[in-house]
């Protein structure tokens, strides 16, 4: 979503910015901007579309106090007056979120006679901060006083015309401010990644911690939303040694990030071992239900998980969305567990659904990829999936390795070492995956043979269901084609009406509840739908069913079979993707980190 970056320092930034917005490219934006001081005056640059549209227009431009931004739209269609910053001659705003009460606000405004020149809840900001400046004549105070008056998650950084400073504030969205060693180059993102090899120093603000990045004292402060110093922040010297992540020779990050699979699959077990061999705040016998909380990928992942957990744990299990979770008012006690799956950790949903959990009293626990999100901050135990950063929108390694660590939960719940009991599956899925990766031409000649098909359905039953909404999901997002999951005994409740010769169905199956799962592929045959199976190399009839067969190896799995099948999922994704041309590590509408609601 969109993406900040704000520079203060005696160097350019703008081109420092320019490459931090590069960075954050990968989670989805429309259009972009800056702004910059120039004299003494503010200039602002903006533009729809892709960040080079803007890069064309500033690359000359050199200014040593700059803010950036790059939009995905939510108030106002993509164009260049609802792109960011939004600008008067006082100050420059970017903002990521949203202000829920800004049509009230924006109302009130107007009747006072205040103008507007675009469709965005973000101008009400900087309308409100001008308005409060003018009378409070202090830009600290009014910055306070602007943000306590716009409610909903936002971070907001500001740029002022009359100080050689940087003000940024959020609550419940990402924020981050970061200080070369010797103090004269000042940051604030939306995330630490922008700012790799600029900084040695990343500080992580509290909520409503007001950051004033001072070019002058060459440090950030902090001060509470009193305007009291404050010292609720945390920080982090870790982060000068990442790099910026490259294709290293795939034409996708998402290709890539498919093949570092069984790398990641073979050091997870490792990293446990050394790492993490029992759970420290949250005990079985405390749990009465276990909520599983998840959006999109993530909520997939913990329906992979629902089954074992009831049958080995013995408890309740709920796999929930996110964004219907928060909002339908949940039965819930001090005896639940919430367990919150994300790549992020920022995803707003589940956020939300983590924070409502947190007043209810239920334990709080994480699946997570991003060390110092939000939601590693707000959740009592931690399981990190170490899948490195995902750049690819689709994901792919994230959901692999949450799979796996919701394995390595389970067994921690029963006080046994997951490093350990699952050290011999592992080494069978990396072989697996490893195998699939290496003999991709099977994948890529079906992709080629049903890429412009009408429309596709995914089919599964029991551990591989979740894998055939997961496989269309990612058809969806990546080839713009119309795909859906379905549990392969739900087809003739209502879906097996789309069946006609122009429809795909990619048909899931297991060694488990095979002879269940073929019959209901003959009933798509038996309505001349097209047929892809993806099922066991040992069969009787599988060939004679499918139009096209890819045949795996389930021996030695108990497990971990459900990401081996869904690792072909993605690669035919990807080659439908590449038949049909789309952009596919940013796919169109999608962003990474869903950061708003
Ligand atoms: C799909 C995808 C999304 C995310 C979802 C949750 O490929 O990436 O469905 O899984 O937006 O994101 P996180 O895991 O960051 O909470």
């Amino acid at each position: 979503m969109c993406g900040i970056v704000g520079y203060i320092g005696n160097e350019n930034g703008v081109s420092k910015v320019l490459e931090g917005l590069s960075r954050l490219e990968y989670r989805g934006y429309d259009s972009a901007g800056i702004s910059y001081k120039e004299n003494s005056d503010l200039k602002v640059v903006k533009k729809e579309g892709k960040l080079t549209n803007l890069e064309s227009l500033v690359s000359e431009i050199k200014a040593n106090a700059v803010v950036g931004h790059t939009r995905w739209a939510t108030h106002g269609e993509v164009n260049d007056i609802n792109a960011h910053p939004h600008g008067n001659d006082l100050f420059s705003v970017v903002h990521n979120g949203i202000i829920e009460n800004a049509f009230e606000l924006k109302k009130e405004l107007k009747e006072q006679g205040e103008v507007f020149h675009s469709q965005t809840d973000s101008e009400v900001f900087l309308v409100l901060l001008t308005k409060n400046f003018k009378a409070e004549k202090n830009i600290k105070s009014a910055v306070l006083k602007t943000f306590s008056q716009v409610t909903g998650n936002s971070s907001f950084v500001i740029l002022p015309r009359d100080e050689d400073n940087i003000y940024a504030i959020k609550r419940s969205a990402p924020l981050v401010c970061g200080k070369n060693d010797s103090g004269d180059q000042l940051f604030a993102s939306s995330d630490p990644y922008a700012l790799i090899g600029f900084v040695e120093n990343i500080f992580f603000p509290g909520e409503e911690i007001l950051c004033f990045l001072s070019k002058e004292n060459k440090r950030v402060e902090f001060f509470d939303i009193e305007g009291n110093p404050s010292e609720n922040y945390q920080s982090d010297k870790s982060r000068k040694d990442l790099k910026v992540e490259t294709k290293e020779g795939f034409d996708h990050f998402m290709l890539k990030e498919i093949y570092e699979q069984p790398k990641l699959i073979n050091n997870i077990a490792k990293i446990y071992e050394t790492e993490y061999q029992e759970l420290k705040n949250i005990k079985l016998e405390d749990i009465e239900t276990i909520n599983i909380i998840g959006c999109g990928t993530a909520w997939h992942a913990g329906l992979c998980m629902r089954n074992m957990f009831e049958t080995e744990l013995k408890k309740k299990v709920n796999v929930e969305l996110a964004s219907e979770f928060r909002y339908r008012k949940p039965y819930l006690t001090n005896k639940d567990m919430g367990l919150f799956i994300s790549q992020s950790g920022e995803t707003a949903d589940t956020i939300a659904c983590t924070e409502l959990c947190k007043e209810l009293g239920l334990k709080l626990g994480s699946i997570l990829n991003v060390k110092d999100s939000t939601l590693n901050r707000l959740c009592d135990e931690n399981m990190m999936i170490h899948a490195g950063q995902e750049i690819g929108v689709a994901s792919t390694k994230a959901f692999t390795m949450q799979v796996i660590v919701g394995h390595f939960l389970m067994r921690l719940f029963q006080g046994k070492n997951p490093a350990k009991e699952f050290e011999k599956e592992l080494e069978v899925l990396k072989n697996r995956v490893q195998g699939i990766l290496d003999a991709p031409e099977l994948i890529k000649k079906i992709a080629n043979s049903i890429h412009s098909y009408k429309g596709f359905i995914f089919t599964g039953r029991n551990k591989y269901f979740p894998i055939a909404l997961e496989g269309a999901l990612k058809l969806k997002e990546i080839a713009y084609v119309h795909a859906e999951g379905y549990a392969a005994g739900e087809l003739k409740h209502g879906p097996i009406a789309l069946i006609d010769e122009e429809m795909v169905s990619i048909c899931l199956v297991g060694p488990e509840l095979y002879e269940k799962t073929l019959s209901n592929i003959e009933e798509i045959k038996a309505r001349k739908g097209k047929i892809l199976i993806v099922g066991p190399e040992e069969h009787d009839n599988l060939e004679e069913l499918a139009d096209w067969f890819i045949p795996l190896n389930f021996e030695g799995f108990e497990y971990f079979s459900p990401i081996y099948v869904n690792v072909v999922m993605q690669l035919l994704s990807y080659y439908i993707a590449r038949e049909k041309g789309t952009d596919i590590d940013k796919p169109r509408n999608l962003a990474k980190s869903v950061t708003v609601e």
